[in-house]
């Protein structure tokens, strides 16, 4: 198995092929003057199963592009098997035409990746009005998680927590991670307005004075998900705030904002960023063995 860390890929890559004892190799990727990207191999693919390691996260659409023509002169150049390992897969969250004349992002994205890779690994992928990554893909599909990864650092570094999801589609993870480590937990309600505007309510009364509290999610882009939670639960009184989310995209300065609003982050490292605390190369390596 010969491991290729892509561009977005370089933080994981080297860790993944050390733990799966696989050789290593970065992808070469420039642009030409205008724009457009080259990639180059430098190591020999003939007969091996390649792992691309790309992660999808800040100019995506050059990220999209780079696997393809990696995945496909893989091929040419006579890979065994060609298998994208994706921390972070994007496009997800557009499961369905939301309005009128809007693409199914989803479902196109899934299309182009199912025409190039053997099999894809894709750590806590978005799932909502699809639940199964094979509603999704025709090509193999691995699905990961890091919520046993997130629990453990939970429970090592936060008393007496209190899990909050903000909305029903942090369930998965909300549940998951609150029921592994025996926490006390609830899901909220959030009206999304648009990218930027969204609003979080409470189902129901919860005791928070001077407790800890996490919000977990999958991602968090913007972090207006986040920091309108946090409003609410200081409202209530709640003591400690952090958030611990897989993917840290924070999109436009989203960070920074929530800095601002006093919530202490967690991250895993799907994404590198400032807060990525949480590690899944070990995740990833495991599963390709
Ligand atoms: C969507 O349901 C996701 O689970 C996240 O809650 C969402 O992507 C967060 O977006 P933002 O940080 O922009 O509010």
């Amino acid at each position: 198995m010969l491991i290729v860390s892509c561009s977005h890929g370089k933080h994981l890559g080297k860790m993944i092929a050390k733990k799966a004892k696989a050789s290593h190799t970065d992808l070469v990727v420039d642009k030409f003057p205008d724009d457009e990207l080259r990639v180059q191999f430098k190591a020999n693919l003939k007969g091996k199963n390649v792992v691309l390691v790309q992660s999808f996260y800040s100019n995506v659409s050059d990220c999209i592009i780079e696997c393809i023509l990696a995945a496909e002169t893989a091929a040419e150049l006579g890979a065994k098997k060609i298998i994208l390992a994706a921390p972070y897969f994007p496009y997800l969250r557009q499961d369905k035409r939301f309005r009128s004349g809007e693409a199914v992002s989803q479902e196109i994205i899934a299309e182009l990746f199912d025409l190039y890779f053997d099999s894809i690994y894709i750590i806590d992928p978005h799932l909502h009005r699809k639940h199964s990554l094979k509603d999704i893909f025709h090509s193999k599909t691995v699905k990961l998680t890091a919520n046993l990864l997130t629990s453990e650092y939970i429970k090592k570094h936060i008393k007496n927590p209190i899990i909050m999801g903000p909305d029903e589609e942090s369930f998965n993870w909300a549940k998951s991670v609150a029921d592994s480590i025996g926490a006390e937990s609830r899901i909220l309600k959030k009206i999304r307005y648009s990218s930027y505007h969204v609003e979080v309510k409470l189902n129901k009364y919860i005791e928070l004075k001077d407790r800890n509290v996490v919000i977990v999610d999958d991602i968090i882009s913007t972090g207006h998900t986040i920091v309108e939670t946090a409003k609410l639960l200081r409202k209530m009184g709640a003591g400690k705030i952090y958030c611990a989310c897989v993917h840290g995209i924070f999109a436009g300065g989203g960070l920074k904002k929530l800095k601002a609003a006093k919530v202490e982050v967690i991250s895993a490292n799907t994404v590198p960023n400032e807060k990525a605390k949480i590690d899944v190369s070990g995740l990833i390596a495991k599963s390709l063995r």
